[in-house]
């Protein structure tokens, strides 16, 4: 028997993938000298005020945490939606249409289930971005659906154009993941591009995941979001769930927190799935979250650090390698003919760690989009990721 059958036909995760190509054992600590820009873990320091918060806050780990969350989470969640996307207050109800998440990842895979109607489709179809983050291929087969791989390339602005799937596969669709900005290519999606999509999910009848954890990290123009095109049209968001996180903004991928918000119906089914199978976020981290989300100062500070990263890529990079500044997002999707080669290339001979592209996409007739790149994190201090670009243009 095989274990898992459902996840049989999925490659493993990128980074034991990239350890083996590496040939690197498993929790073995990098070199000194190594550069790791392979992981999307930002390194700009945790908050000052989240240690306080949570020592003070360490006797309710004796606590079982409501499934809800806490009323003070909900309101930091819903105050940064409103100011982040200008929503008016009355927009978005923050009690009935947020729910708490322990980071996006299991959020967006055990969200799907929502959608996951045997009897209304012998095999529903969930679209996934290509390239995508690999929790998406994850989450469809755990529900047993087809995914179809839509491209999300160079051709395409490097977001998906799901209209362009066959209508016998949309007639299918149950649900599409998206996410903007995107990663791995930075793209970030108008207004139009969301009302689009939305229009087609109503055409389709079919529920949206947008993956929005890279909202606060933006180069030049502020990203859009789903909520405020969605707020606008339908005042109960009734398709659409938005995924945020506070890994990303806040430098803070090891608090696990997040929240999703959307259509009431969805944020109440999604309750209902996590309160027989989710683990509600401890109060201690909830405390933490609502300050984060209270203060957009610190997200300020990180967007500058990225952008001056951005600028030292501009410089050492030039126009190699179809270098073009990520408009969201933090990572350099970089053409260098083929990933995997190159990925290690560059470790074995300059002791920097980036991710093969392939590792990224799958393979469609044929044609692996992502086999042609690498993605490079720039998530350390400037220094050290300016001596990784430096390295990667010196030895290719
Ligand atoms: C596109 C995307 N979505 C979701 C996540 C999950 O983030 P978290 O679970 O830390 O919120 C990541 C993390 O790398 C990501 O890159």
């Amino acid at each position: 028997m095989i274990p898992a059958p459902r996840f049989a036909g999925l490659p493993d995760y990128p980074f034991p993938r990239l350890r083996s190509l590496l040939g690197l054992p498993a929790g073995a600590a990098l070199p000194g000298d190594a550069v790791d820009m392979s992981i999307g873990e930002p390194r700009h320091g945790v908050p000052g005020f989240v240690a306080e918060i949570m020592a003070r806050n360490m006797e309710a780990y004796g606590r079982y945490p409501p499934n809800e969350g806490t009323p003070a989470f909900r309101e930091a969640a819903h105050g940064w939606l409103c100011r982040r996307y200008g929503l008016s207050p009355g927009a978005i109800d923050p009690h009935a249409q947020i729910q708490p998440v322990n980071g996006t990842r299991e959020a967006l895979f055990m969200a799907l289930q929502i959608f996951a109607v045997p009897e209304r489709l012998k095999r529903p179809v969930v679209l996934l971005p290509n390239p995508f983050y690999q929790c998406y291929a994850g989450a469809a087969a755990a529900i047993g659906a087809e995914p179809v791989y839509v491209p999300a390339t160079a051709e395409t602005g490097f977001l998906p154009a799901f209209e362009r799937v066959r209508p016998d596969l949309l007639d299918r669709t149950v649900a599409a993941f998206v996410c903007a900005p995107s990663n791995p290519q930075g793209a970030i999606a108008g207004r139009s591009y969301w009302r689009k999509l939305i229009a087609l999910a109503e055409t389709y009848d079919f529920g949206i995941l947008a993956d929005e954890c890279y909202a606060d990290i933006y180069d030049r123009v502020k990203p859009s979001g789903i909520l405020e095109v969605s707020a606008g049209r339908w005042r109960d968001m009734s398709r659409v769930l938005s995924f945020h996180s506070l890994s990303k903004r806040s430098n803070l991928p090891g608090l696990r927190s997040g929240f999703v918000a959307g259509g009431a119906d969805l944020i109440a089914a999604f309750r209902r799935i996590r309160a027989y199978g989710g683990a509600p976020s401890p109060l201690p981290v909830l405390e933490a979250a609502a300050a984060a989300w209270s203060d957009d100062a610190h997200a300020e500070t990180n967007r500058a650090l990225y952008r001056e990263k951005i600028d030292a890529a501009e410089r050492i990079l030039g126009n190699r390698f179809g270098f073009r500044r990520p408009a969201g997002g933090f990572f350099l999707w970089l053409n260098v003919g083929d990933g995997e080669k190159v990925s290690l290339t560059l470790w074995d001979e300059a002791r920097v760690k980036v991710l093969p592209g392939a590792y990224l996409a799958t393979e469609v007739d044929g044609v692996n989009p992502g086999a042609p790149f690498i993605r490079v994190a720039l998530v350390d201090a400037l220094e050290r990721t300016a001596e990784g670009l430096s390295r990667i243009a010196a030895t290719l």
